[in-house]
């Protein structure tokens, strides 16, 4: 995975920064969206950041 690739491009936020937001502790998306701001303008990414999520919150 690319940890440089933008997810969330209305907030420029990164997969890795997705990533960092779970590793402190955000698990709900919108927890995550407080902390990195992805998915607060158009919406149109929050499928993908729940995935995301999904995903970082099931592999330690
Ligand atoms: S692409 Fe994430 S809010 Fe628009």
């Amino acid at each position: 995975m690319d940890m440089d690739e933008i997810v969330c491009n209305c907030m420029n936020v990164t997969k890795g920064m997705i990533k960092d937001a779970v590793d402190s502790g955000s698990v709900t998306l919108e927890e995550v969206q407080n902390v990195t701001g992805a998915g607060t303008a158009c919406g149109g990414c929050i499928d993908n950041i729940q995935q995301l999520i999904d995903e970082f919150t099931t592999k330690e």
